[in-house]
């Protein structure tokens, strides 16, 4: 059993603490918060990092994707709640005031120095997976270098769009990048359990051509289009697939490529 030292013990050197700002509820399966950013800090948007709550005597720590961009003052997240789950059956019940715990280094593929220049950028999300994008979308840095962003985001119903649509708005509203994204970002939502105008799995749309013909665009090219992917293992592996069909090489920080992918972590 913790004795009293244990349950204030402090939190081991490799996290920082930080002070949490804002917390937002979107269903009874996610939510999304944002805390202060520890000073010493650094990250490339896209990236993810430890985040957790200390646990008796020791910190309970998952991988988080960062939902907002590397200039940022505030470090966002979106998170589902996990049934039972041992971090976000408390992480949900975070306050403005609270303090969480943020692992000291940041990292990930999901970034622009992993993939060789392009022309357009496809950000292909489901359900949580969307929150790297969210990072991605503010950073001006993804306006320098494609023409065209195409973030998709697939949920099952309707409620779990929200928080896409908000980050989407946030960046056209942005005072960096707001023009940029206005002209360059365009955001498809598709759903699968409830009626959209755009229905089905990302998968489906992307074989069947559904995807490309509500764009009005062309179909995925391997010497033009650049790819990043988030969502669950089964996601990732079936648009892998579809990728490496199509000519698409993975790439990495160490040898950028023409798609990445990433796992959307929670736990
Ligand atoms: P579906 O409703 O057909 O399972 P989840 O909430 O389970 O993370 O799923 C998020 C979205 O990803 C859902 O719309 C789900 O569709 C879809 N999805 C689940 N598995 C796959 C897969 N292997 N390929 C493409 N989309 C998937």
């Amino acid at each position: 059993m913790a004795d009293q030292a244990d349950l204030i013990a402090p939190p081991p050197a490799n996290v920082y603490v930080a002070r949490v700002a804002e917390v937002k509820h979107y269903t009874d399966a996610l939510f999304a918060f944002s805390c202060e950013r520890p000073a010493g800090l650094r990250f490339r948007s896209g990236e993810f990092v430890m985040i957790g709550l200390m646990n008796g005597p020791k910190p309970l720590l998952r991988a988080y994707s960062i939902a907002s961009p590397a200039w940022d003052e505030q470090l966002s997240f979106y998170s589902i709640k996990v049934p039972n789950g041992p971090l976000t059956s408390r992480l949900q019940h975070i306050q403005p005031g609270d303090e969480i715990l943020v692992g000291k280094k940041p990292t990930g593929t999901l970034v622009l120095d992993a993939l060789t220049p392009g022309k357009r950028l496809f950000l292909i999300s489901t359900g949580t997976g969307i929150a790297p994008f969210a990072s991605l979308i503010r950073d001006p840095d993804t306006y320098e270098r494609y023409d065209e962003i195409i973030l998709t985001h697939t949920c099952r119903t309707a409620p779990e769009l929200v928080y896409g649509e908000e980050v989407v708005a946030a960046a056209k509203a942005d005072p960096l990048v707001g023009e940029a994204a206005a002209q360059k970002l365009r955001h498809v939502t598709s759903l699968t359990r409830d009626a959209h105008r755009l229905e089905g799995r990302i998968t489906n749309l992307i074989e069947n051509g559904a995807l490309f013909a509500h764009l009005g665009a062309p179909a995925f090219d391997p010497a033009q289009d650049r790819i990043m992917i988030c969502g669950s293992s089964a996601v990732l592996h079936d648009i892998k697939a579809i990728a490496e069909e199509r000519g698409f090489v993975e790439g990495a920080n160490s040898e950028p490529a023409s798609f990445v992918i990433e796992r959307a972590f929670a736990g």
